[in-house]
């Protein structure tokens, strides 16, 4: 039993150690012009080195005049502009956060790569189920909850969102993770925030499936970056040969050897 504990201990520690959590950003929207120009901040969350996924409540009012920044630092406040923005197609301005494609894209000129720390997430499946517990970015950090399937509060939601405990500590943007055995799946991203806080209900989540297949279309990729080719230097005909030649003197040796052995055997006994 002991020995059991301490296994099933061992593998969920090797299974923490290999957890990466992807790069989250914030992400605001301002003004070059107008003082008074107000935005909430959300957050973002890489999909690889160039693009982030965020809410598109969060970055609908760009334009020639309103950029959209985002800062990877806690401390700092955002800095570094974003190239630029791709909404949802189904996006509805009007409904805003109660929008069914409450879902944006931010590009960046930069690359994201943090020492080499980097972890870009996979999107799930178009209609994948999900289950069991997740990861949910909350202000304090990453915090294991579990995913419920019966909502307690209504009696029909719709299938593409995700529910987990109420939190508090969340904002516009914040996404939900799995991590497997070889991938990390961003699974849901808050797309509104609760009303009343603390609340009995549950989060409702905008589940990320339905939207996996918009996010991986090649047009919403960006170009891979050139690398240089790999040229395997020319190896010329006569040293391949030399080479053969001096495989087949080590091998006759060996021969030698086996028969000296042999023979050295047969006399000793
Ligand atoms: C990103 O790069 C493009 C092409 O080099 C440039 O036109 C654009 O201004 C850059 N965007 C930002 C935000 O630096
Ligand atoms: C929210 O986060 C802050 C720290 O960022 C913490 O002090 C506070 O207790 C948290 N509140 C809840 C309800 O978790
Ligand atoms: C989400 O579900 C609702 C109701 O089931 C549906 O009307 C809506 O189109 C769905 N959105 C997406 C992006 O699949
Ligand atoms: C959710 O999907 C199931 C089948 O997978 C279907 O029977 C049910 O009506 C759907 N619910 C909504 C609200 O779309």
């Amino acid at each position: 039993m002991k020995l059991l504990t301490v296994l099933l201990a061992g593998i969920l520690t090797a299974a923490l150690a290999d957890l990466r959590f992807p790069l989250v950003v914030l992400v605001v929207q301002h003004s070059k012009t107008d003082p008074t120009f107000s935005s909430e901040s959300c957050r973002g969350t890489a999909l690889d080195e160039h693009r982030i996924l965020t809410v598109a409540s969060c970055v609908d009012r760009w334009s020639e005049d309103v950029e959209v920044l985002i800062g990877t630092s806690v401390c700092k406040a955002p800095d570094q502009p974003v190239d630029h923005v791709v909404l949802h197609p189904l996006y509805n301005p009007d409904l805003k956060t109660k929008s069914t494609a409450n879902v944006a894209i931010l590009f960046v000129n930069e690359s994201m790569q943090v020492d080499g720390s980097f972890l870009a997430p996979n999107l799930p499946g178009t209609s994948e189920k999900t289950s069991g517990s997740a990861f949910l970015d909350t202000t304090p950090g990453w915090q294991q909850v579990p995913i419920l399937q019966n909502n307690v509060c209504r009696s029909q939601t719709s299938n593409n969102t995700t529910l987990v405990p109420s939190t508090c500590n969340i904002t516009l943007g914040s996404t939900l993770l799995q991590s497997g055995l070889s991938r990390t799946t961003l699974i849901g991203m808050v797309t509104s925030t609760p009303d009343h806080c603390p609340s009995r209900c549950p989060l409702e989540l905008t589940s990320l499936g339905p939207f996996s297949h918009w996010a991986n279309h090649p047009k919403l990729r960006p170009p891979p970056p050139p690398r240089a080719a790999v040229q395997l230097p020319e190896v010329p005909a006569s040293v391949i040969f030399s080479f053969l030649k001096l495989l087949a003197v080590i091998g006759s040796l060996g021969g030698v050897s086996f028969v000296f052995c042999c023979v050295m055997f047969l006399i000793s006994s």
